[in-house]
């Protein structure tokens, strides 16, 4: 039975691993997770220098989910390549770095530092909703989509993947955007703008007011997004936004990904990529499915 997937000419042993920020580099999570079972590590995303994030309150449970405002906090590409990747290479899983910068430079900046580590693949942010400036500004506008896909390609080593925001009106106007810029694959979705209000303080419930809502009550808007994008590009399509088990991931799956991210489920359930990778596998096996390939996109 085959269960590897491959993306932009990198081969991945399983379609299942964890999306970005909610994991860090795999190290706490390494004391739950073999992470040689994943298809890949994600990192948190990283920037050009150290990010102190957004003032708390910045996470808040909601009904189905949660909201974040982290802001995109990270340590800065030095730190990152000194710490972050050498503890990843020890695995045998491939690595995923996520970049994140608030102007078209800066995302040139981290990605040309990356072009001499051992990364398979860079995952461009540009569809965060917690900093003003870049990330969002970037994932909203068709243009500015298709043109710092242009820039960062032209100057990555590693094949590059355009993750999308959800917060828009056209899911496959920003796909065919990112296409058209040379990227190699697309995710989708990040997380969808929302806003808590606590009733007792009558104050906002997070300190930016505004955080993006992930976890189970976005996976219904995330796998149609998936599926309008696989039927828009050509591009592989890594699909996340409300996973938490086998039958959650094999529905983006089934829409068109070639493979998944595991984000929020991991905060209540660390176990939650490799039982994904066990419940594929039984699910394939129950089905006399050979080649997970054959369940890409199978529903139209
Ligand atoms: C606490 C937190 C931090 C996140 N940080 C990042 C990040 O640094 N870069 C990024 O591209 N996405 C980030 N995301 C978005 C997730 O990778 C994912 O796209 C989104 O949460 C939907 O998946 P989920 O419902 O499985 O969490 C973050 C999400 C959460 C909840």
């Amino acid at each position: 039975m085959n269960m590897s997937v491959n993306i932009a000419g990198v081969e991945f042993k399983n379609p299942v691993m964890e999306a970005s920020g909610t994991f860090g580099s795999g190290m706490e999570y390494s004391e739950f997770v073999d992470l040689n079972r994943l298809g890949a590590v994600v990192t948190k995303g990283v920037a050009s220098v150290p990010w102190p994030g957004n003032p708390t309150p910045r996470i808040a449970e909601v009904y189905g989910g949660m909201l974040n405002a982290i802001g995109l906090q990270n340590p800065g590409i030095d730190v990152f390549t000194k710490r972050d990747i050498p503890f990843l290479k020890q695995y045998d899983t491939k690595i995923v770095v996520n970049v994140c910068g608030k102007t078209t430079e800066e995302y040139i900046d981290v990605v040309e530092r990356l072009g001499d580590q051992p990364a398979d693949m860079l995952e461009i942010n540009i569809s965060c909703p917690n900093v003003k400036e870049g990330g969002i500004a970037f994932g909203q506008d068709p243009k500015a989509v298709e043109a710092i896909t242009r820039e960062v390609k032209a100057h990555a080593k590693q094949p590059i993947i355009m993750k999308l925001s959800p917060n828009v009106t056209d899911i496959t106007v920003m796909a065919r955007a990112a296409e058209a810029g040379g990227a190699d694959a697309i995710s989708l979705i990040n997380t969808l703008t929302g806003m808590r209000i606590d009733i007792h303080k009558r104050a906002f419930a997070l300190a930016n007011k505004t955080g993006g809502l992930s976890g189970p009550a976005v996976k219904p808007v995330a796998v149609r997004m998936v599926y309008q994008a696989a039927q828009a590009v050509k591009v592989p399509i890594i699909g996340m936004g409300g996973i938490r088990n086998a039958d959650d991931a094999l529905e983006f799956i089934l829409a068109g990904a070639t493979a998944v991210a595991i984000g929020t489920a991991n905060f209540h359930n660390p176990y939650a990529t490799v039982e994904t990778v066990d419940g594929i596998r039984a699910y394939m096996e129950k089905y006399g499915i050979e080649d997970i390939r054959e369940l890409i996109g199978a529903v139209r």
